[in-house]
């Protein structure tokens, strides 16, 4: 089984990417579990589109996906929301209109992340529910929300009680993904 796991974050000490590069060690042994970031994504604009296409670091993540059994958005949450280099990448996703579907429809999808804060990302996390609606994945009911990210989630190191946290929330939606095919 392979699932990709995105970060939102594009800070070289993210606790959002380390969240997926742990996501990626805690996986279970059958599944290749492949942290991304969103590096090298532009911004969404119509002219560039329509002057020059789909950007390779487009075209490059929406083959991840599409060759993955599951996605993970593993998001910051910056002032309520999910952050803009994270609603843009899901934008360009969508580009052209008939990409949309085979991007994201029905696609088994779960949503994570991690901030220093007390809530775990949670608002961040509802608020992407509108946009996941229209895009019509297949979501995961399952919340991995880490709060306090700067003690869980040390530079060198994460702690036992997160790790066992990741590994039941991932085995949860590994099942989830096995359920549904
Ligand atoms: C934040 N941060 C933040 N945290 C939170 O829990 N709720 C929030 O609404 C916000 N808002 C917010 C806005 C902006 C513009 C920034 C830059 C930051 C703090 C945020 O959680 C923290 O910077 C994380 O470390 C960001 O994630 P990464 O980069 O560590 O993955």
């Amino acid at each position: 089984m392979k699932i990709v796991a995105v970060s939102g974050s594009l800070r070289s000490e993210s606790f959002n990417t380390r969240l997926s590069r742990l996501m990626s060690e805690l996986a279970p042994p059958a599944v290749e579990l492949r942290p991304l970031t969103l590096h090298g994504i532009p911004l969404y604009d119509g002219d560039l589109e329509e002057r020059e296409g789909i950007p390779e670091a487009v075209r490059n993540l929406r083959g991840e996906i599409k060759a993955t059994d599951g996605l993970i958005l593993v998001t910051p949450e910056y002032n309520a929301g999910i952050p803009g280099v994270l609603k843009n990448a899901l934008d360009w996703l969508t580009r052209p209109g008939e990409e949309m579907k085979p991007t994201f429809g029905g696609r088994k999808t779960a949503l994570a992340g991690a901030t220093p804060g007390a809530w775990g990302t949670a608002l961040a996390q509802s608020g992407a529910l509108i946009t996941l609606r229209q895009l019509g994945v297949h979501l995961y009911p399952g919340y991995l929300r880490v709060s306090k990210a700067g003690e869980s989630l040390k530079a060198d190191d994460a702690d036992d009680k997160l790790s066992e946290q990741v590994r039941q929330w991932l085995g949860g939606f590994v099942d989830f993904i096995k359920e549904s095919e």
